[in-house]
């Protein structure tokens, strides 16, 4: 963006003469604003960013969420390339959702580290989720937090880091990019390892054995007024629920299969397993806005 409005006040400067110069320029502008969003982690619209489009079933962005204040869009970036898409809320410090393809998992360790998003620090950094430890050793005394949860937050809050996009559904190095704590919300601990966990591991079978392709949407409500407080600060809102929503689809792209889930966020432990029509009904509680496609045509072949 910040090209393009330096770009225009150029070449008005130009006079008409001088057109082949003018259009140099144009490329010139057009070459360095792909190259900066190409290369952005926060960018303006999904839309602008091919490669980050192809974490949606036939690049259609969810109608879901784009109204919520203090949003950004994350092209999650991690060793030189994307791997999945969030709708981050800065002021709740979770995401509204993470929108993923499935991936079989061919094993590998858990990453050790928590990532955070440099550009919510700064837009000028890097474009790329860094350790936040090491990132501090480059930025000395500038706080990370304001628009993000850092680890620190979640120590001893009494909740998981609880993926969205889960670190199962991918083989490395994807599976390294999910542990970014802009990817996590503050869950339950019982939900997370038990009732959550295994309806993740339920989808990875119907994935494997089913789909050619699987789009994945994993979202959170954030609550009225229950955070993770630290130092009396509210640094991280603890979602009620949290939901998903997948569209299975063959090598031609057409649907096969879709399906939803709900849980509360809580020791019930328990996983609602909606269809996606039903979790649309559901999300529309929580909006204002009408509550349109998840998919595009709703995964309908
Ligand atoms: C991904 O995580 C695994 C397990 O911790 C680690 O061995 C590997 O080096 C990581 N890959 C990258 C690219 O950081
Ligand atoms: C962002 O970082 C650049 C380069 O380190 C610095 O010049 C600028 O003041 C920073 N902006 C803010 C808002 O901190």
């Amino acid at each position: 963006m910040g090209f393009c409005f330096g770009c225009s006040g150029w070449s008005g400067t130009i006079r008409a003469g001088l057109s082949i110069r003018m259009q140099t320029l144009v490329i010139l502008c057009g070459f360095l604003s792909l190259l900066f969003s190409a290369r952005a982690d926060v960018v303006e619209r999904f839309e602008d960013v091919p490669d980050c489009m192809k974490y949606f079933y036939k690049e259609k962005v969810p109608e879901w969420g784009a109204h919520t204040p203090g949003a950004v869009h994350l092209c999650q970036r991690f060793v030189n390339r994307y791997h999945f898409a969030t709708l981050y809320d800065t002021n709740h410090r979770i995401a509204v959702y993470a929108a993923y393809q499935f991936e079989p998992s061919n094993g590998g360790g858990r990453e050790k580290r928590w990532f955070v998003e440099p550009q919510l620090v700064n837009m000028t950094w890097q474009a790329e989720m860094k350790d936040g430890y090491w990132l501090g050793k480059d930025y000395p005394g500038i706080y990370q937090g304001e628009k993000q949860a850092l680890n620190e937050d979640y120590t001893h809050s009494g909740f998981d880091r609880g993926h969205l996009n889960p670190n199962g559904h991918h083989a490395v190095p994807s599976r390294n990019a999910t542990f970014t704590l802009t990817n996590v919300v503050p869950q339950n601990p019982k939900l997370n390892q038990n009732a959550w966990r295994i309806h993740e591991s339920q989808l990875t079978d119907l994935f494997r054995e089913k789909c050619s392709k699987a789009f994945v949407l994993v979202g959170a409500i954030p609550s009225a007024d229950n955070w993770i407080i630290k130092n009396n600060v509210k640094r991280v809102n603890i979602p009620d629920y949290l939901w998903n929503a997948y569209c299975c689809v063959d090598n031609n792209d057409r649907p096969i299969q879709s399906g939803a889930a709900a849980a509360r966020n809580t020791e019930d432990n328990w996983v609602e397993r909606l269809a996606l029509e039903e979790l649309g009904e559901f999300l529309q509680q929580f909006s204002n806005q009408p509550v349109g496609e998840l998919f595009y045509n709703n995964c309908r072949a």
